[in-house]
């Protein structure tokens, strides 16, 4: 196709998927159906793991469950099963110990069978500037937030492409879009999240194929108990989040095969507007909305409450 065709169908199509998009404002997505889809979740022994086991159970799913809490994962078990999965299968692993996951992938794979679907959800936080930081649990942050991530892809990926079906899920963070004082190493891991996911998508598109889809989800903070503590100035604005309704809009995120979720919706624009305004005038809005200080009163998720 030469340059000035070329150009035409770009404009054309461009006009057509603004316009497509417009419509779905209004339009509700059709929904897939994932009966019988294997789903594996990673840090399913709480938080919105355990909330996104027991949606995904109440579609008739078969649900593999991966934690290192083996009291909080056989309560996540329970709750799936009773919520309606077909079968609930639960594993201890350590996602942050690459030998592990790839021996737990294995037993999954000999045990249940292909996944269909991959949610790395399992995360850790530190919750100390940089510079107080130990080594050991900035390595330990990047092994569980980021590396786990390459592992799970290379065990589940290639029967995913190969049978042209599946849904890679990235529980990443608006932290992996927009740095902030006191999370360093935590952004890093989930900048490095948003990166892999967006790029291993981006290689599944040059293939040609269509069936395996992406979504990464970048929430605000859930009041899971994983950030107690943490404040926020404008609520209107940057509300602490409900862990129900995220664990609803991911799902329904993933049944309408939605590439990117940020929650709330204002981190759409804030992600948008780092990019284009001035740095002095970002700095000074996110001083106004309080982003520097979010993690002053940090405490983060007690041992009693795990
Ligand atoms: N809570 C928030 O404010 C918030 C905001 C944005 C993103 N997130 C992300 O959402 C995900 C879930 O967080 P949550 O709020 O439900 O927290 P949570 O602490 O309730 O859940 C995290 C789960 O991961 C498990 N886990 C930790 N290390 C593990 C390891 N090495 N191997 C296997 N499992 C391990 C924990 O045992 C726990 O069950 C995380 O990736 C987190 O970074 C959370």
């Amino acid at each position: 196709m030469n340059f000035f065709l070329e150009t035409v169908r770009a404009m054309l199509l461009s006009l057509w998927f603004n316009l497509e998009s417009l419509v779905f404002l209004v339009v509700p997505r059709k929904r897939k159906n994932i009966s019988g889809e294997v789903v594996l979740i990673t840090g399913a022994g709480s938080g919105i793991g355990r909330l996104m086991a027991q949606q995904f159970a109440a579609l008739d799913t078969v649900l593999v469950l991966w934690d290192i809490n083996q009291e909080g994962l056989k309560e996540s078990a329970r709750l799936a099963g009773a919520a309606g999965a077909k079968r609930v299968h639960h594993f201890l692993c350590d996602c942050s110990d690459r030998n592990e996951v790839y021996r737990v992938a294995d037993q999954v794979k000999r045990e249940v069978g292909d996944v269909s679907i991959l949610v790395n959800n399992a995360g850790i936080v530190t919750g100390k500037k940089f510079i107080d930081a130990p080594d050991s649990l900035i390595e330990k942050t990047m092994e569980v937030n980021i590396m786990a991530h390459f592992w799970t892809y290379k065990a589940f990926l290639p029967a995913m492409i190969a049978n042209n079906h599946g849904h890679l899920v990235s529980i990443a963070s608006s932290a992996g879009l927009i740095g902030v004082n006191g999370l360093a190493d935590y952004c890093a891991s989930k900048f490095a999240a948003v990166g892999f996911a967006e790029s291993v998508g981006l290689e599944l598109v040059a293939t040609g194929k269509n069936g395996v889809k992406t979504t990464i989800v970048c929430p605000y903070f859930i009041n899971t108990g994983m950030f107690d503590g943490c404040q926020t100035k404008c609520p209107s604005i940057l509300p602490i989040l409900n862990a129900e309704y995220v664990a609803k809009k991911i799902l329904h995120a993933v049944l309408t095969d939605q590439v990117y979720l940020m929650l709330p919706k204002s981190i759409y624009l804030i992600a948008a507007l780092k990019n284009i305004l001035p740095m002095k005038q970002g700095i000074l809005l996110g001083q106004y909305l309080g982003a520097f200080n979010v993690m002053d009163d940090f405490r983060g998720r007690s041992k009693k409450q795990e």
